[in-house]
């Protein structure tokens, strides 16, 4: 299995390009299906789990072509079959957005039943009330969720928590539904905003995407739009941790400030100097890291989605901090692995308790999740000596050459297949 080798404290320096939301990518893209003419989705990010599902539409007749690594054709004309196999689910959650936009267009869809996954048990009721609420008949047998209805009819659905992936679904099956639908506390992510933005491109009447209710009035038909997908906020948080941990100076460019206000306002609280520009952010971490407190909340709050990567900047600050997970339930799988490169992490519950320690010193590590991945590649990059990072596909599922971005900031981290490709890297750097 392919691993990160990685040679620490080389502070990062220079710039890099951010490329598109992953999560908005795959809404997106299931969304197009739902046109009846050609779609073209730019600043498509090439990570695994946008090839697994663009691999999941063509397995259901979808006209999927690439013309170029971050542009994709989508024509959902010719869908034959309303069936999404396990394989795909199993793979990536978000193959459940498919449910939405077939039940949303031809009223009848099969989607495996997602598992969880390594952070919490990962629930699909609200997804499934919402459906209800629209007239659909859900079912679940054999592992299968099955959907139908004669039509679907605009309802007022509010939901118990707040979803992302609730909010995109109910949306997505409630656009060509006959009348208004409400939705009430829902997501106010910007992947659900660009999901909204680019159903409208379509023709849907959809209202109220980033506010607490979405209205969306149904239509009969969506057309053919050309649609670029927002950047990522989490891959745009992720570098900007790397400088923090590693004492760096970059500036990560084609992102929106807006979205990464919670994230960078906790860097400034840990004594980090940020710049905003209208499409770039640069950030000097030059002083002594700071303690802080963070708690993950739904957007705009602190990101979940960033809570392993901010812990292990904190876990080099000088003083206590405190993390509290409040969205998933198992979230701090990678602490034991951060403890083995000397972190002073003590896990009660949702609350993490870190106290910094001088400095991360190198060693083998395993990736338990794309996030926590990433976060271990970070403390690699701050750590004294050599780390290995295993299981690095689950950081391929999420960030587009990750070592090829670092290393262009000055990182000295390579892909080993083998032992024998460690021991060159270490001989290269030593
Ligand atoms: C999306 O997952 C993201 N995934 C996650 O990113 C992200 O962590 C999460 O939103 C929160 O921002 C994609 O967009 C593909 P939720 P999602 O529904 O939609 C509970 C990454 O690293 N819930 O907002 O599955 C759920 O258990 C991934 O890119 C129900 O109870 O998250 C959780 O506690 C990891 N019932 C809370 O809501 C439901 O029907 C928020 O989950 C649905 C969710």
């Amino acid at each position: 299995m392919e691993q990160y080798v990685i040679k620490g404290m080389v502070p990062l320096s220079g710039e890099v390009e951010i490329g598109g939301a992953k999560n908005a990518a795959l809404a997106v893209l299931a969304a197009s299906i739902m046109a009846d003419e050609t779609v073209k989705i730019e600043n498509v990010p090439d990570v695994r789990d946008i090839s697994v599902l663009l691999s999941a539409m063509e397995q259901i007749g979808a006209y999927v072509h690439r013309t170029d690594r971050h542009t994709v054709l989508i024509n959902g004309r010719n869908i034959d079959s309303l069936r999404v196999d396990y394989e795909y689910i199993s793979k990536i959650r978000a193959s459940y957005y498919l449910l939405g936009a077939l039940l949303g267009k031809y009223k009848r869809a099969e989607v495996a039943f997602p598992g969880g996954c390594d952070i919490g048990s990962r629930p699909i009721d609200l997804h499934l009330k919402g459906f209800r609420s629209l007239g659909a008949d859900v079912e679940i047998e054999h592992g299968l969720i099955m959907a139908h209805a004669n039509h679907l009819d605009g309802g007022h659905i509010y939901l118990d928590k707040v979803s992302v992936g609730a909010t995109i679904n109910i949306m997505l099956a409630s656009s060509m539904a006959r009348g208004r639908t409400v939705i009430e506390n829902v997501a106010k992510e910007p992947h659900v905003v660009d999901v909204a933005n680019f159903l409208n491109s379509c023709g849907a009447h959809i209202r109220g995407a980033g506010t607490d209710v979405i209205r969306i009035d149904g239509v009969e038909k969506l057309h053919g739009t050309e649609y670029s997908i927002i950047p990522d906020q989490i891959e745009a948080g992720t570098f900007l941790c790397a400088a923090a941990a590693t004492g760096g100076d970059i500036t990560i460019r084609n992102v929106i400030p807006k979205h990464l206000e919670a994230t960078n306002a906790k860097l400034i609280e840990m004594g980090c100097e940020l710049v905003e520009y209208d499409d770039a952010v640069r950030i000097a971490a030059k002083n002594t890291l700071l303690p802080t407190s963070v708690t993950t909340l739904v957007y705009p709050g602190f990101p979940t989605d960033m809570q392993p990567q901010v812990t292990t900047v904190l876990g080099i600050a000088n003083g206590t901090s405190v993390v509290t997970e409040s969205i998933f339930e198992n979230r701090y799988r990678y602490v034991d692995e951060l403890s083995r490169m000397g972190a002073s992490i003590q896990v009660e519950g949702n609350t993490a308790i870190i106290k910094g320690v001088e400095k991360y010193t190198g060693a083998r590590v395993c990736a338990p999740d794309l996030r926590a991945g990433a976060a271990l590649v970070i403390a690699g990059l701050a750590a004294e000596g050599i780390t290995t990072v295993d299981d690095i596909y689950y950081i391929q599922r999420g960030y587009e050459d990750f070592e090829g971005k670092l290393r262009n900031l000055g990182a000295r981290i390579e892909v080993a297949s083998s032992e024998k490709d460690v021991r060159k890297f270490e001989l290269k750097v030593s």
